[in-house]
């Protein structure tokens, strides 16, 4: 990514209060967006309604199932059991089974089947963080995002490369992360500056789901990098191409934030190969604001993919919408779009031809859990 200028048993039931009660805890501002700009009829809309009702459904199972050992892999919902799974918990003042979050990671054992529930007590934790692949079904839990932070500070110029700056790298599949922050508190790049980006999250494991989750950063915050992802109720800030990578993702009723200076910003680049390639990132209900102007998405692969829909946005998006990374051919391989979405930044008259609204049909397959193949694995 160069510079812009260069280039779960009693659990169950207890999982589920919280979760549905976490329903009411988006930011305020998200609130009063979705209040203020979506009329009554709009909520009727089926594929709305479909998106909640796939996510209350999720919210459920994620409650009452857990991982037990099996012959034919644990990569299936099939093999979702009622083993009740181990919580650890980490704590910086000794209240705990581990004094840093690696060290809780660690702990699990190679090959691990079961829900490791991974309870990260308040405070901020300063370590960089990876939870290697040979390492699946861990959830970290946190006490609430402004609670328990996990930050460090690296840039791609001192880490030896953007992927290598990030403060929490996931590489296993089946992590689920609730009620915390991710950052990076590495200052703010000016325009063009070289090696600064900094990532706050860096994801390669497949099927992983993010609840009520921060990420904190500015250039390349979100490293969605590969995999199929769930984002629901998230709040997620940066500059320049704050998410990117070439995963498949789902963001659902997330508040995007932008700290862009002006025209140095892009909320998205998503970087996808080739037409056969499976990823893309869809933006359900979502909340665009801070400051701009910005981009929706770069092309950072000739195939790139990126659709919102429903989704507010403030008066910060350039009219044009997106940019083809400087290569006029990509304009011909890119999948750019939005369906329904509202706010002044919203409008298209400005739009470039290769980012337009979306027919129903067109928007569908991108919006609800079936995009990221939910029915194998949430
Ligand atoms: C969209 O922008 C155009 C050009 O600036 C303006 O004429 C039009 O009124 C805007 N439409 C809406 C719905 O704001």
């Amino acid at each position: 990514m160069g510079s812009f200028k260069g280039q779960v048993f009693l659990v169950l039931l207890v999982a589920v209060a919280v979760l549905v009660m976490a329903f009411s805890a988006v930011p305020a501002s998200a609130k009063t967006y979705h209040k203020v700009h979506e009329p009554k009829e709009i909520h009727k809309k089926r594929c709305y309604e479909a998106v909640k009702n796939n996510f209350n459904g999720w919210v459920k199972r994620v409650g009452d199932y857990v991982e037990k050992s099996s012959k034919s892999g644990p990569h299936t919902k099939r093999n979702l059991g009622v083993v009740a799974p181990r919580t650890i918990v980490v704590d910086q003042l000794g209240r705990g089974n581990f004094l840093t979050v690696q060290d809780a990671v660690n702990s699990v054992p190679t090959g691990n089947t079961k829900r490791v529930i991974i309870q990260i007590n308040a405070g901020t934790y300063r370590q960089k963080i990876i939870v290697p692949s040979t390492k699946p079904f861990i959830t970290f839990q946190g006490a609430g995002i402004k609670k328990t932070v996990l930050v460090w500070h690296d840039t791609a110029g001192e880490a030896g490369g953007t992927g290598l700056s990030a403060s929490t790298f996931v590489k296993s599949a089946h992590f689920i992360a609730q009620d915390l922050t991710f950052a990076n508190s590495a200052p703010a790049p000016v325009g063009g500056a070289v090696g600064k980006q900094a990532v706050a999250f860096r994801i390669t494991g497949d099927m992983a789901a993010f609840y009520r989750v921060a990420f904190l950063g500015a250039q390349d915050t979100l490293y969605d990098q590969t995999g199929r992802h769930l984002f629901a109720h998230c709040f997620i800030q940066g500059s320049i191409d704050f998410i990117f990578g070439d995963g498949r993702s789902l963001y659902l009723d997330c508040h995007l934030n932008s700290i862009a200076v002006p025209y140095e910003g892009s909320l998205t680049a998503q970087n996808r190969g080739s037409n056969t390639d499976i990823g893309g990132y869809s933006f359900v209900g979502c909340v665009v604001t801070g400051t701009g102007p910005i981009y929706l998405g770069r092309a950072w692969g000739p195939y790139s993919r990126t659709v919102f829909i429903r989704t507010f946005f403030e008066n910060i998006i350039i009219p044009a919408g997106w940019y083809n990374w400087g290569i006029t051919s990509r304009q011909k391989t890119v999948f750019y779009g939005q369906y329904e979405c509202s706010g002044p930044g919203a409008n298209l008259s400005g739009r470039v031809p290769w980012g337009r609204e979306l027919t129903s049909a067109e928007a569908s397959p991108f919006s609800d859990t079936r995009f990221i193949d939910g029915a194998l694995w949430l």
